[in-house]
């Protein structure tokens, strides 16, 4: 627990992933994308011919059939690309369906208590920027420093947007604000580790900030926590 670890939470598209990146690159840290491993057991749980639907879901076999699947998921980080097993699965991880599905998978208790440790496993020397829903209320919250990252639902889905543009996809505005909506109130309504601001968190509302003074604001908060 002596090994540093800052918390990034907060809601789809708030730029939680390009903050802590960020972060993490000025310090030297290692750095967990908490989503990616939901998302992974989302592509996993499809090729693997389970179901994840909403009433799959609430089946009892299906749900330890993913628990299963959390417990072993092959997945590795490297040179800043995401492999399922052997496969580069980068660019289908971060498609608008594995989110979707993730959000849907991680609901369940079983598979959160499966991807636990192996999160845990990230805290290493130097340190660790985590991001996700649950770092600082379930995953650290021994944390020294845990930050609630918000932004204009509005601001995020324009984010959103101009990201899948970039890449090529083609989406529209409204279907954007729409899932990012669903995906919020899925995330914030759900029994286990749902999304909310740790008690001792600091919140940060970066709608009307660039990424830099958004790193800066957490590089200040660490100077002062450490
Ligand atoms: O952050 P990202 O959009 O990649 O996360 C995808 C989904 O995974 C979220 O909508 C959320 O339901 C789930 N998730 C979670 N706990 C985390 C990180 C992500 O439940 N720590």
């Amino acid at each position: 627990a002596d090994i540093p670890v800052i918390c990034i939470d907060g809601p789809s598209a708030c730029g939680k992933g390009t903050l802590a990146a960020a972060v993490a690159q000025r310090l030297g840290y290692h750095v967990l994308d908490s989503g990616a491993l939901y998302r992974l057991l989302g592509l996993a749980a499809q090729r693997a011919g389970v179901p994840t639907d909403d009433a799959a879901l609430a089946d009892a076999a299906v749900a330890e059939r993913l628990a299963a699947l959390a417990a072993q998921l092959p997945a590795r980080f490297a040179d800043g690309r995401i492999w399922l097993g052997d496969d580069d699965v980068t660019d289908e991880v971060r498609s608008q369906a594995a989110g979707a599905a993730a959000s849907r998978v991680s609901a369940l208790p079983a598979v959160r208590a499966a991807l636990l440790q192996a999160q845990r496993a990230w805290r290493r020397l130097p340190g660790l920027v985590a991001d996700g829903r649950d770092m600082g209320t379930v995953v650290f919250p021994d944390a020294p420093l845990k930050v609630y990252l918000t932004a204009g639902v509005a601001e995020r889905a324009r984010r959103r947007y101009e990201q899948l543009r970039a890449r090529g996809e083609h989406a529209s505005i409204d279907d954007l604000l729409a899932e990012l909506q669903t995906r919020d109130a899925r995330d914030r309504a759900r029994s286990v580790a749902a999304l909310k601001p740790a008690e001792d968190a600091l919140l940060l509302d970066n709608t009307h900030q660039s990424i830099e003074q958004s790193v800066q604001t957490v590089l200040q908060w660490w100077q002062q926590r450490r």
